[in-house]
């Protein structure tokens, strides 16, 4: 018994030993952690109002995020042409290497769907035509439309597809208003809730 006892002693100094040691790396992580915390960490700095607003370009359904601004058809038909549309996407909003932006001609009381795969006609809000064109086009010069000619190509694409009339003009206030044909032919999907079950059928 007397001898066992200082082995016992040892063996659990170089087990306090052994756990100090596996806590170090925590230790560390814990420094480091604290000093990422820093506001005095010296690495980076506050983005400019202006940078944050070139952004924060994101449209939400309801348009609340607009800037101000006005278009009409006559301007984004001109807008179309010179700002270099047409050359990709045809001059009649078709025939183009781009996809058309003109529906296809499905005859009268067509499902939307039909009309194939063009943005003006089947997105649910008039709202998304105006961020895409704003955030996306012209295709290698994106962000060079101003809000002004981003409200006039939208009306445009809206009266080649029939969703506005001739002679609409089109600002912050009036677009989130227009109605899309394809607005109740998308599926509403509930809000997610955690442990809520996947939708039915779905499959992944
Ligand atoms: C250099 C060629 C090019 C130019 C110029 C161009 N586009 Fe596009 N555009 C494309 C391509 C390619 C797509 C498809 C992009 C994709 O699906 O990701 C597209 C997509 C679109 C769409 C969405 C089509 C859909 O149904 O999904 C719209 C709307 C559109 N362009 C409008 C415009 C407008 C307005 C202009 C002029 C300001 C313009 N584009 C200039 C190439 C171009």
């Amino acid at each position: 018994m007397r001898l066992a006892k200082p082995s016992t002693n040892k063996r659990g100094t170089a087990l306090k030993t052994v756990r100090a040691l596996l806590l170090l790396p925590l230790l560390v992580i814990g420094v480091v952690s604290v000093q990422a915390q820093s506001p005095t960490y010296g690495v980076g700095r506050t983005p400019t109002e202006n940078e944050i607003r070139l952004w924060d370009i994101a449209i939400g359904p309801r348009g609340e995020e607009l800037p101000a601004g006005s278009g009409s058809v006559d301007m984004g038909s001109e807008l179309y042409l010179s700002k270099g549309c047409a050359g990709c996407h045809g001059t009649t909003g078709s025939g183009g290497m781009a996809p058309r932006l003109i529906k296809r001609d499905a005859g009268p009381n067509a499902d939307p769907w039909d009309y194939g795969r063009v943005l003006p006609i089947r997105s649910p809000y008039a709202t998304t035509v105006w961020d895409f064109i704003n955030r996306a086009m012209p295709l290698g010069a994106e962000g060079t439309l101003t809000a002004d000619e981003v409200y006039s190509l939208t009306a445009y694409l809206f009266f080649l597809n029939d969703v506005v009339e001739d002679g609409t003009e089109l600002n912050e206030k009036t677009l989130p208003q227009i109605q899309m044909p394809n607005r109740s032919n998308w599926v509403q999907v509930p809000d997610w809730l955690p442990g809520q079950p996947r939708l039915e059928g779905y499959p992944y």
